[in-house]
């Protein structure tokens, strides 16, 4: 790729990018959230046609031009996109075959599909039947279909845009197995990812973008995390987690005996008698594996959650029930949910009108008018607050950068002034500089005596903001661990106690 501009309504995402691309390579294309990786793919992979961006592509040696994502595939490109793109409606073998269904005599052959579909899936380590509607799988699981859906294009360029963001570790080791294995094949692969432990395992090179320029391609080996921090955000970046000394009150809520079942199977108990409190001023991380049952926990509380669930809540000291996230919502609870295509934004309104959907009351009159003034003071306050990349408040938030959404999102709830705030998988696809900020700004809050539960799947930023870690496993609370200096093998060994146990 040489010299590729891209521009959108005037602004350059990218502003001259070069990329070489070897066979047999792995090339990560690392940067900050907005910088243009993802931009830069899209043009690879035929979803920018050509005519819409400047610059030159060249395939093996001939000019490459196409017009759409089948006419790259054609060429040998397939792309995994940051953002899920399967149609949740749909089964895992509808979606895997959505515009390439297997027909005979004009009548489409399931039994066919069925077992291509099972083949397909036990590459990527996936033991589910096909048929399975894919509502029931978690993030983790469809990202694996996607993976599988885009294996079975034969590429021989592949783009993976941040696949392992929400795997878990031996999802992410199959992944990494098979991009090792295509590798021999003589298969290249563009890796995007903000965990630089990945990608300082998988590949050859490493390529960094900031602000739609290249800074620098360099040989993976020998190169440290800190080598691609510092090229990445332009400055050394020495601490990670900015810890902060902060009081922590009395109890605010008090979680007993919550249970959460299964949508379709009444028997399996997805959280299982889990109680636990919350103090004033408190960062409460939880742990344990995706499919522990966390997320689902998090629902009960925000009164979010689908299906049958029971639980006892209260809040300072009075009984409290939820009946929906807006009641949640107006006793001052908020969340920031884990899979934000689905339950955190709407695509098409803009940066703003997103940012303020939720707290759309707090600028009316009493009249209920609207006052517009006082909603864009808000909007961007809290634009600037979290510097969320946008050129516009008014520009539709699916045109953001992933990592920008999930900041507007987070701006979304902070508006809300919340007492209780829930974050499941605050930083995920978000870069090392924002995190830091993330952090800063959840420090901030707990010292207002916001009280903040925090889901995530990265241990050392549970350990390195938590003040207690609860640590689940197969929906039971397993530990409730005081964070003082509290190790990974410790929370581990909680895990790997309940495994035992189990035995
Ligand atoms: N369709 C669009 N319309 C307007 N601006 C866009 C559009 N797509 C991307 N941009 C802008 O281009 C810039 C680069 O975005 P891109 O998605 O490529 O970033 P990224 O490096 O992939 O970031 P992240 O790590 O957050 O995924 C951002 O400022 C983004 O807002
Ligand atoms: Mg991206």
């Amino acid at each position: 790729m040489r010299g590729i501009i891209k521009e959108f309504s005037g602004v350059r995402a990218l502003d001259g990018v070069d990329l070489a691309l070897s066979a047999g390579q792995v090339l990560s294309l690392c940067g900050e959230n907005g910088s243009g990786k993802s931009t830069l793919m899209k043009v690879l992979s035929g979803i920018y046609p050509s005519g819409e961006y400047q610059g030159e592509i060249w395939l093996d040696g001939a000019l490459y031009q196409v017009n759409n994502i089948k006419q790259a595939e054609q060429a040998g490109i397939a792309i995994i996109h940051q953002e899920l793109a399967l149609i949740k409606e749909l089964t895992i073998l509808e979606n895997l075959f959505l515009g390439d269904e297997i027909s005979q005599f004009g009548v489409l052959n399931h039994a066919a599909m069925y077992s291509r579909a099972e083949q397909m899936l036990a590459r990527v380590g996936l033991t589910i039947s096909p048929d399975t509607p894919l509502v029931e799988l978690g993030v983790g699981q469809q990202q694996l279909v996607e993976i599988a859906k885009a294996l079975a294009k034969n590429a021989r360029i592949l783009i993976l845009d941040e696949p392992t963001s929400s795997l878990t570790e031996s999802e992410t080791d199959v992944l990494l197995a098979i991009v090792e294995q295509l590798k021999e094949q003589g298969v290249s692969c563009v890796y995007i990812s903000h965990k630089l432990n990945e990608v300082l395992a998988i590949s050859d090179v490493v390529c960094v973008i900031r602000d739609g320029l290249h800074i620098g391609t360099r040989e993976a080996q020998g190169l440290t995390q800190d080598d691609i921090i510092t090229m990445m955000v332009g400055r050394e970046l020495t601490e990670l987690f900015p810890y902060e000394e902060h009081d922590i009150g009395d109890t605010v809520l008090s979680v007993a005996h919550a249970s959460a079942w299964h949508g379709s199977n009444r028997h399996i108990k997805l959280v299982d008698d889990v109680s636990f409190e919350l103090r004033a001023g408190e960062i409460l991380g939880v742990s344990g594996l995706v499919g522990a049952g966390r997320t689902e926990l998090m629902q009960c509380l925000f009164g979010s959650y689908p299906s049958r669930y029971e639980l006892e809540l209260t809040l300072d000291g009075q009984p409290l029930v939820i009946k929906s996230p807006s009641d949640a919502l107006t006793k001052g609870i908020a969340m920031v949910p884990e899979d934000r295509k689905r339950h955190g934004i709407v695509p098409v309104m803009s940066v703003g009108s997103n940012i303020t959907l939720a707290g759309l009351a707090s600028f009316g009159n009493w009249l209920g008018q609207l006052n517009e003034a006082k909603e864009h003071a808000a909007i961007d306050e809290a634009i600037a607050r979290l510097r969320v990349k946008t050129a516009s408040a008014d520009l539709a938030i699916r045109s953001l950068s992933g990592g920008n959404q999930q900041k507007a999102i987070l701006a979304k709830c902070l508006l809300l002034n919340p007492k209780i705030l829930i974050l499941d998988e605050p930083t995920r696809g978000i870069d090392v500089g924002a995190k830091y900020e993330i952090y800063k700004l959840m420090f901030e809050l707990v010292k207002q005596g916001v009280a903040i539960i925090m889901v995530s799947s990265e241990l050392p930023e549970v350990l390195g903001i938590s003040d207690r870690v609860l640590v689940m496993h197969e929906g039971k609370l397993k530990g409730n661990l005081i964070n003082d200096n509290l190790t990974q093998e410790q929370v581990m060994e909680c895990a790997l106690r309940s495994t035992t146990e189990k035995q």
